[in-house]
């Protein structure tokens, strides 16, 4: 397994262009399974998570094959409607290719994914809603089984909004007979990306990114190619890291309307945020403010974000709150950060942070994707030298991170991680 060793207390400058959305590509390519045909997908990352459901979809008989930042899929002899647990624990969203089976092959054989490091992570609201559409559901043997002759539209109200529920149903709803509505649907900008995909090739889908998603079912699909949109949490990621070290970083290729209650809580701290088009600008300042977060389901602000921006506001001129109300054990982060002399105290889903004036560089241990940037990030603003391990997380969701902080004047390397 590889570490990543950073030398703190540069501050970062140039430019950098943000990749495709790990999140939006996801759902998209498990969609191909909805049509039998040639499909490319463009600006799509290299990433471990693209490769794992580049797997599972050759195991159900795609052909798929990258190109650059190109993926082509032929679907045309996909047959094989299950999807194994050595894949689906690599990878959670392997859960996606659940509804377009369904809705293509009349059945499914997924491995249920399990918890992770953030949580319990059911997917019941994906079973329940898809019962609601007339499949039949059974538990075996840690698989979920589903078959259905065909799928019937009906309206499905999720408790909580649910990114993947949400784009695993409306998979499942654009081959069914009559209409489906969702409510509460999520909002995510990945979604919208799915519906647009999904209407272009013959779908029929409203209401993607609003709360009430209706599906009219259609008897068949055809084959799109499509472009991946740009990682929102990945230009984020970088956005922080400006603001940490002080420097000034030029986002291109990304998508500002995504990342407005980034943008705006950034701007809170202190930080400097010009907008143009598809360039975000921020210039870290100090004193950085303390300032609250509380993450919500997308417009509020992101869960995903929130472990890099308690890294912010561990250095911060004051007392932050942070409140995660999406995920149960999302603050694994604290402890690798209290090694580094950051001052959190956590009480249920509350994390207060007290700002102090360095972090100091320790080995630390990456847990998810997203705490293993802010590791990174604290590696950056730290005194000395932080060795990040297990940094297999990282590689899942950022892509070529240690050459793009590089370029932008960090010290950091990938080392073989000692045996010690
Ligand atoms: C998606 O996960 C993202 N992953 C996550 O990003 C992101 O953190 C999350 O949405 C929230 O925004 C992908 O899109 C591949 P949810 P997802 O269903 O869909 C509960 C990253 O770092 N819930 O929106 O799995 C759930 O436990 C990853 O890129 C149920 O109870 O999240 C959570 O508390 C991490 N039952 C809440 O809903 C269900 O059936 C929201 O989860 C489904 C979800």
């Amino acid at each position: 397994m590889d570490a990543i060793l950073v030398k703190g207390g540069r501050a970062l400058n140039g430019e950098i262009r943000v990749s495709g959305a790990k999140n939006a590509a996801l759902p998209m390519l498990a969609a191909s399974l909805l049509a039998g045909g040639k499909f490319k997908f463009s600006n799509v990352p290299d990433l471990k998570d693209i490769e794992t459901i580049r797997q599972l979809l050759s195991t159900m008989g795609a052909e798929v094959d990258r190109q650059g930042d190109s993926v082509h899929i032929d679907t045309r002899n996909v047959e094989n409607f299950e999807a194994p647990y050595d894949l689906v624990r690599k990878m959670r969203a392997s859960v996606l290719v659940l509804g377009p089976l369904l809705a293509r092959l009349k059945r499914a054989r997924v491995s249920l994914p399990g918890g992770c490091a953030i949580g319990a992570r059911p997917i019941n609201m994906h079973l329940e809603g898809l019962s609601r559409l007339g499949a039949r559901i059974t538990l075996e043997h840690g698989y979920v089984e589903a078959q259905a002759d065909r799928l019937t539209g009906d309206e499905i109200f999720f408790d909580v909004p649910t990114v993947t529920g949400t784009e695993n149903l409306m998979m499942a709803a654009v081959l069914a007979n009559g209409t489906t509505v969702l409510r509460n649907a999520a909002r995510e900008p990945e979604i919208l990306a799915l519906a647009e995909m999904l209407n272009l090739m013959g779908a029929d889908v409203s209401g993607a990114g609003s709360p009430v998603i209706t599906i009219r079912g259609v008897d068949r699909l055809a084959p799109v190619s499509a472009r991946i949109i740009p990682d929102r949490i990945e230009a984020g990621t970088y956005m922080v890291a400006a603001a940490l070290t002080c420097g000034t970083i030029r986002i291109t290729d990304a998508e500002p309307d995504h990342l407005k209650a980034v943008i705006s809580k950034l701007r809170e701290t202190g930080a400097k945020i010009t907008v143009k088009q598809d360039a975000i600008t921020v210039t870290g300042k100090r004193p950085i403010h303390s300032v609250d977060i509380k993450t919500l389901p997308y417009p509020g602000f992101p869960t995903d974000m929130q472990a890099q921006f308690m890294v912010l506001m561990s250095v911060a001129n004051g007392l932050s709150v942070i409140s995660e109300t999406i995920f149960e054990n999302r603050f694994i982060h604290v402890l690798e950060l209290q090694r580094m002399g950051a001052d959190i105290q956590v009480s249920g889903n509350h994390a207060m942070v007290k700002g102090i004036e360095k972090l100091s560089g320790a080995p630390v241990m990456a847990s998810d994707l997203r705490a293993s940037a802010s590791l990174v990030l604290a590696g950056l603003v730290a005194e000395g030298t932080t060795q990040i391990s297990r940094v297999y997380h990282l590689d899942r969701g950022y892509e070529s991170i240690e050459e793009k902080f590089r370029k932008l004047g960090a010290n950091i390397e990938r080392v073989p991680e000692s045996s010690s």
